[in-house]
C-alpha cells in the first residue's frame, strides 16, 4: 500500500483490495449524499454570485442502492481503521439517517453530530421552507481509546470566553461554504468542484482525532481538501476518487503546480 497519493477507482473496491487492514489513524470522508436531480440553478443571483445545484452521476441512487453502497464503503473503512481509529462523515438530513444505521450495525460509537452552519447560505427560493443552512459530520469512533487532542483544539477555537480566555469548542461549527481564493474554479469562473468542503472543517477534524505522522484516509477525495490539509499538519495521507478530472486537480493542489 503506497502513502500521500490518490487511488484512482472504485472506494469499495481499493478499500477491500489494496488499503491494509488496521492501518488507517482517521478516516474523513464527504459521500455523495444521493440528492442530485433536477439540475436547478440560480444565474445572476445578487448576493452570492451564480448558483448551482449538485447534479452529477455518482450522485444518484435508488433508495435501496444507496443503504447497499453505504454499508459497503463504511464497512470498508472499518476493516481500514486502526482499533482506536476514529470515522468522521459528512451528510445532510438527506442522508443521516442511513450513515447512523449502518455505523451502529458496524459497532462503531457515535462520539460527535457536528452540525456546519453554513453562514452564507443559499436563500430558500419555494419561500414554503426555512431556509436550509447547515449539514452535519458524525463522528464515530472502533475502539475505546480514541484520539481526541483536548488542548489543541481548544487553542484553534475561534470562540473565546468573555475574559479572552480559551474556551472549549462547541458541536456547532459556522463557517463559510468556501468561496473567495479557497475555491476552485475553472477559466470559466465556475467552481470546478460541485462540493469542495472548507479547509477549517478539516483543519478541525484532523488535530482534533489524530497526531503528527499519522495515516488519515479519505475515500471520496474530490477536489483534495483532506490530503491538502493533513500534509500542511504533517499527516500522511491516501486518497480514492473515481473521476480522472478531480484527482488531476487534487494533485495539482496538493503538489502546488
Ligand atoms: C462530495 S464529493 C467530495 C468533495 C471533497 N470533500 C472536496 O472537498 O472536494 C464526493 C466525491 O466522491 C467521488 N465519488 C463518488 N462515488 C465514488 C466511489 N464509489 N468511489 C470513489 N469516489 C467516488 C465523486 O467523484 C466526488 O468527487
Amino acid at each position: 500500500m503506497k502513502t500521500n497519493c490518490i487511488y484512482s477507482g472504485d472506494c469499495i473496491s481499493v478499500l477491500n483490495k489494496t488499503i491494509d487492514a488496521k492501518a488507517i489513524n482517521l478516516v474523513f470522508a464527504d459521500p455523495p449524499y444521493n440528492l442530485s436531480g433536477n439540475g436547478l440553478k440560480w444565474e445572476g443571483n445578487k448576493t452570492g454570485g451564480d448558483w448551482y445545484m449538485v447534479n452529477e452521476a455518482w450522485d444518484k441512487m435508488s433508495d435501496k442502492d444507496y443503504l447497499m453502497f453505504t454499508k459497503q464503503w463504511i464497512s470498508g473503512c472499518h476493516r481500514a481503521l486502526v482499533d482506536n481509529g476514529s470515522i468522521y462523515i459528512s451528510c445532510t438530513y438527506h442522508n443521516i439517517a442511513e450513515i447512523m444505521l449502518v455505523l451502529r450495525q458496524l459497532g462503531f460509537k457515535i462520539n460527535n453530530v457536528i452540525t456546519w452552519q453554513k453562514t452564507n447560505a443559499m436563500p430558500n427560493m419555494t419561500k414554503r421552507v426555512f431556509t436550509h443552512s447547515s449539514e452535519f459530520v458524525v463522528w464515530a469512533v472502533k475502539g475505546k481509546k480514541w484520539v481526541f487532542n483536548y488542548e489543541d483544539i481548544k487553542d484553534i477555537n475561534p470562540d473565546k470566553q468573555k475574559d479572552g480566555s480559551k474556551k472549549q469548542m462547541r458541536d456547532v461549527w459556522a463557517m463559510p461554504l468556501v468561496q473567495g481564493k479557497e475555491r476552485i474554479r475553472g477559466e470559466n469562473g465556475r467552481a470546478i468542484h460541485p462540493t469542495q468542503k472548507p479547509e477549517e472543517m478539516l483543519k478541525r477534524i484532523i488535530i482534533a482525532s489524530s497526531n503528527k505522522g499519522d495515516l488519515v484516509l479519505d475515500p471520496f477525495m474530490g477536489s483534495g481538501t483532506t490530503a491538502f490539509i493533513a500534509q500542511q499538519l504533517k499527516r500522511n495521507w491516501i486518497g480514492i476518487e473515481k473521476e480522472k478530472k478531480y484527482i488531476e486537480i487534487a494533485n495539482a493542489r496538493i503538489t502546488g503546480k
